[in-house]
């Protein structure tokens, strides 16, 4: 029996980092990555890593993810489309409070006039894709075959500074408080993260 015909359908193999073979890779990808960034991002922990198994026309609707992720590709072809998580004309201010907040997703939608912001990427078996902390995205596979791609996810200490700062301003919003967004100083930030 192939493949395709033992799975019919696509399946998501999550936490693979509890594997002690596949949870050495998980971590020898991120302690690799950890030394690029050392400058501006700090202590890669949350560490996970993923499967996905694609049906041919297989979509993954427009979403974001709690993480970064490093995405490996393996067989097939798929079509990525990502967004600025800066971008404020796809993800506003208060969407990211709600998406931090209480880590929903029903704030998050698809618009179409924002197509025009997205980077677009068509990969093959050997391509990667960096996804940076809570970027939307978007894929569609290919339909001669099943994709396999492998994925590996992470947060830092950076990251969860920014969730921190958001779930705060969802606090000072429902206070009827209009709060400053998470980015634009440094210095409200910083004590927005001391004073909570
Ligand atoms: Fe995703």
């Amino acid at each position: 029996m192939c493949l395709e015909d033992a799975l019919k359908k696509s399946k998501l193999i999550q936490n693979i980092q509890n594997d002690s073979i596949y949870g050495k890779l998980v971590n020898d990808i991120l302690d690799e990555a950890e030394v690029g960034v050392h400058k501006t991002q700090h202590n890669l922990r949350k560490r996970q890593g993923w499967i996905f198994i694609t049906s041919p026309d297989g979509t993954t609707p427009y979403h974001r993810d709690q993480e970064s992720a490093h995405y490996f590709h393996i067989q097939g072809k798929k079509t990525f489309w990502l967004w600025r998580v800066s971008d404020r004309k796809v993800v506003t201010q208060e969407e990211n409070e709600f998406f931090h907040g209480v880590y929903g997703l029903s704030k998050t939608k698809y618009q179409e006039a924002c197509m025009d912001n997205a980077f677009e990427f068509h990969i093959q078996p050997g391509d990667g894709v960096f996804f940076p902390y809570t970027a939307p995205h978007m894929v569609q596979s290919g339909n001669e075959e099943f994709s396999i791609s492998f994925s590996v996810t992470h947060m830092t200490d950076e990251d969860f500074a920014i969730r921190r700062v958001y779930k705060i301003n969802q606090l000072l919003r429902k206070l009827g408080i209009a709060p400053r967004d998470q980015g634009e100083s440094r210095v409200v930030d910083s004590l927005k993260l001391a004073l909570h």
